[in-house]
């Protein structure tokens, strides 16, 4: 039986993770920050092993708890200091404790396409990946695109349920992946336990849609009218993005229109996707997460 080390294992996806690879009746070992006791009480299983520390805790100590660990896999979230030199150091405490390979967290759309400048958050995952070249811990980067679940969050202004507008950048026409956390979850645990994708980067998607496709599928699964509104073309984007960052404060104040940016232009479009190579998972697709979430 494999033993895989799960960093973030309380966040959104780390927790799906986790179940995803106990259903695999795989060994989890869990890293749980300290003080996070709602976290650590929601692994309600012996096969479950809860280690207590952080990522950027003494590398000698997170040795100990990689000793016979197959697999690591992060989904931890945050900014350099966690993205670079948390993930760094687990890197490097698993390379002292012999573990072959690791699974980084990038989940994102085709953060190796970009360059950097174009995406704050993918720029980390990149610089972070420049450390893991020479590791002796093969990496292996999952891409899903966009979580379909964010989509729905009126942060990121996609969409307005209430006045029933669908807000989009560029002509509408370009292919664009999506992905559910929950199948995310199941890809990554197929991926942790597939020793074929060390080295690799693994691409999937469960749905592959233009947003006039997208904003179709919304319609049918929510079952409500959406009218379309165009905000720009994807120069107006990238000028707005431009403006925005030239006064900003925090990286949030533009990050999302990165991504938006990101996906219109097709620059970050998972290609070729990996989907056949997990044949055991039917991921759902946007009109179906629409029906589940919407009706
Ligand atoms: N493609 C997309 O559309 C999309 C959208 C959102 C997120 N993502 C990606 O998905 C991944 C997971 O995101 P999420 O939404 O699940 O994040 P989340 O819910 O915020 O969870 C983050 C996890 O990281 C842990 N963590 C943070 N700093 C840590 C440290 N120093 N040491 C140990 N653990 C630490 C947190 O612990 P605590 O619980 O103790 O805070 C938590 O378990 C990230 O790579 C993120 O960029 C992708």
């Amino acid at each position: 039986m494999s033993t895989v080390f799960v960093a973030g294992a309380t966040g959104r996806l780390g927790r799906l993770i986790v179940d995803s690879l106990r259903r695999r009746d795989v060994r989890v070992r869990a890293l749980v920050r300290p003080g996070n006791t709602e976290g650590r009480q929601a692994f309600d299983d012996p096969a479950i092993e809860i280690v207590e520390g952080d990522i950027r805790d003494p590398a000698d100590r997170l040795t100990r708890a990689l000793q016979g660990v197959d697999v690591v896999v992060s989904a931890v979230q945050g900014g350099a200091e966690v993205i670079i030199d948390g993930q760094v150091n687990l890197l490097r405490a698993a390379e002292q404790a012999g573990v072959p390979r690791w699974i980084p967290s990038d989940f994102s759309l085709g953060i190796d396409r970009l360059d950097y400048g174009d995406n704050d958050f993918a720029d980390l995952r990149k610089r972070a990946a420049e450390s893991y070249r020479s590791s002796t811990v093969a990496p292996t980067s999952v891409l899903i695109g966009a979580f379909l679940e964010v989509l729905n969050m009126p942060f990121y202004n996609w969409v307005d349920w209430e006045s029933g507008t669908f807000n989009y950048w560029g002509d509408g026409d370009q292919p664009v992946d999506f992905s559910t956390y929950s199948d995310t979850a199941e890809w990554t645990a197929e991926v942790a336990l597939d020793p074929s994708a060390a080295g690799r980067t693994v691409r999937v998607a469960g749905d592959v849609l233009t947003l006039k496709e997208l904003r179709r599928a919304m319609e049918r699964g929510s079952g409500r009218r959406l009218e379309a509104r165009q905000l720009g073309t994807t120069d107006d984007l990238r000028a707005e993005i431009e403006c925005r960052k030239a006064v900003a404060t925090d990286a949030f104040e533009y990050l999302l229109l990165q991504y938006n940016w990101a996906m219109v232009t097709g620059k970050g479009k998972l290609d070729p996707l990996d989907n056949h190579r997990y044949p055991g998972i039917q991921p759902i697709g946007a009109e179906e997460y629409f029906r589940q979430t919407m009706r």
